[in-house]
């Protein structure tokens, strides 16, 4: 986050360390789900449970009902955007996944899941952060292709 957003006020960074407190608590995974086709809707209630355990948590420890608001509005929409600030967040969230996630999803979800993830994760990335991910030197020759793979069937 605060890479592609230096001046991120305290919302912004409630929110990227919690935008996927759900699957800590629940343990509702992706790898959970079975018809990938269905994965819209599984991200939505994912985000609309983070935002719900967040806002308990600023709630009980007295944070301004208007940090509780916004932090509740950015987690909601971290998945799919659609203002500044959650088009910021989401691409934060990808870039996060390109940089550290792929291999642990890799070793977790199998093969196709990682590419559907994959490019799941280009595609709703900024002109910008795309950039930023295109140009990641992946260490393990295994990840690189599969990310190159992936991202040549967009
Ligand atoms: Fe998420």
């Amino acid at each position: 986050m605060l890479n592609l957003k230096p001046d991120a006020d305290e919302a912004l960074k409630i929110a990227a360390l919690s935008h996927d407190i759900d699957r800590a608590i629940t343990k509702i995974l992706e790898k959970d789900l079975n018809d990938y086709s269905k994965i819209n809707e599984f991200k939505k209630e994912h985000s609309i449970r983070s935002a719900q355990f967040i806002c308990n948590i600023l709630k009980k420890h007295n944070y301004s009902q208007s940090i509780i608001d916004k932090v509740k509005h950015l987690v909601e929409n971290h998945e799919f955007g659609g203002d500044l600030e959650s088009d910021i967040l989401m691409d934060a969230d990808s870039l996060a996944y390109f940089e550290y996630n792929i291999p642990s999803y890799l070793k977790i979800c199998g093969r196709e899941k990682t590419k559907e993830k994959i490019k799941f994760m280009y595609k709703r990335l900024s002109a910008k952060t795309k950039e930023l991910v295109n140009q990641i030197k992946f260490k393990d020759k295994e990840i690189a292709e599969l990310v190159k793979e992936s991202i040549s069937e967009l």
